[in-house]
């Protein structure tokens, strides 16, 4: 089913006020998100946020449920944590890696990811090695499969990356570690909400996702997804006593479920919020959702290769709604501003957001337009003719 772009767009507020073309930052989220929210905060300030909280009880399941519901995985498989990247800490901290393991991974990692990698391995002794990629842009599953070893302690891939429209070929990564056995870490942070997770066709172990970008639910909010085999032979590296309890002076144990990589502190309105905007994305369809975003995306690309000095970077057969451009007459920066100023939203994605692929490219600084099926063909054109002016007044 086709989505209905005067509903989801009468449902969400932001539309009317502003040309939101930065949805890989975070996107405007959906009236009942809100509502939701705004409704628990009230009741936290009415009756205590306790009680608040136990009242919501049944709110919170719905969250663990609906995100299950999404992934296709037991709702215990499921950890509510404050956002993508604590959820992949979580994971990959957890992993006991040794001076000779070796961490497989990708060019388009996502820096916070390929920081922690480098800690690990000046900390274990463990070696990083980085896949290479297709002509496409694209993960080179063959390459991947060709170094394979006993050693690979891990796969992690960067599905979505934060700098541009590539998707990685994240089921034929799955099928590369299932053949082998091995732990795969997806970091779905950007594909969450803009494409369907099934968790069984990817094939991975771990995934980490966060709530308010192409989920468009709260700032703050983040999930990680371990299958349940892993769950038990992964030791977190923090833990609470929500995530262990202390069952005698010298001895704790963890919880069965994914709750061991939670904390027991916790963002409960947004995770109320979070629960209703997978509610929303679920009811559109996460096909439909997808399509439409491939769609506008498209069509916001061949407008931007009209417009004189810009060049268009994104690679990969399949592409995000992430657009990435960079332009001879102005910084990414300065085209960021003088847009900003006329109500029209983009972020700037830097080299050291995804040092390996920007290195291999020579990318600059870039224009990060990234769009939602609430977008319209109406918005694209206003956007190209704001840039059109932004850039013809550049000195
Ligand atoms: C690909 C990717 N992974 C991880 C993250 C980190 O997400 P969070 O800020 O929710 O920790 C981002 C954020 O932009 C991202 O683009």
């Amino acid at each position: 089913m086709a989505i209905d772009l005067d509903r989801v767009r009468a449902d969400t507020p932001g539309c009317s006020n502003v040309l939101h073309f930065n949805n890989a930052g975070a996107a405007l989220p959906p009236q009942p998100v809100l509502d939701a929210q705004v409704g628990h905060l009230e009741q936290e300030a009415m009756i205590g946020g306790y009680e608040a909280e136990a009242e919501a009880e049944p709110k919170l399941r719905r969250t663990y449920d609906a995100i299950a519901e999404m992934l296709g995985c037991a709702a215990n498989e499921v950890a509510l944590v404050e956002n993508a990247t604590r959820a992949w800490d979580m994971a990959f901290y957890a992993m006991p890696f040794g001076p000779d393991d070796r961490i497989l991974t990708s060019r388009a990692a996502y820096a916070s990811n390929h920081i922690a990698c480098l800690q690990v391995a000046n900390q274990t002794g463990a070696t990083v090695d980085v896949v290479p990629s297709t002509e496409y842009g694209e993960v080179n599953v063959d390459a991947l499969r060709a170094m394979m070893d006993s050693d690979v302690a891990m796969i992690a891939l960067t599905h979505v990356p934060t700098n541009g429209g590539l998707v990685n070929p994240a089921a034929e990564v799955g099928k590369v570690a299932q053949d082998a056995g091995i732990p795969f870490l997806l970091d779905a942070c950007q594909s969450a909400g803009q494409m369907p997770l099934p968790i069984d066709e990817i094939g991975c172990t771990m995934l980490s996702a966060t709530g308010r970008k192409y989920l468009r639910g709260p700032r703050g909010t983040g999930f990680l997804y371990v299958q349940r085999d892993w769950i038990e032979r992964l030791e977190p590296p923090l833990l609470d006593l929500h995530a262990a309890t202390w069952t005698a002076p010298d001895t704790y144990e963890m919880q069965p479920d994914a709750r061991r990589f939670e904390t027991w502190e916790s963002h409960v309105a947004g995770q109320v919020g979070l629960g209703v905007a997978v509610d929303y994305a679920l009811e559109l369809g996460l096909d439909a959702i997808f399509d439409r975003i491939q769609h506008v995306a498209g069509t916001l690309r061949e407008a931007l290769r009209t417009v004189f000095g810009v060049t268009v970077h994104d690679v990969g057969r399949v592409r995000s709604g992430i657009t990435t451009f960079s332009a001879k007459q102005m910084s990414a920066g300065e085209i960021q501003a003088a847009l900003r100023e006329r109500d029209v939203n983009v972020s700037v994605s830097t080299p050291s957001s995804t040092r390996l692929d920007a290195e291999a490219r020579s990318l600059p600084d870039l224009v990060r337009a990234s769009v939602h099926y609430y977008n319209t063909e109406d918005e694209i054109d206003r956007f190209v003719s704001a840039l059109r002016d932004v850039l013809a007044n550049a000195s």
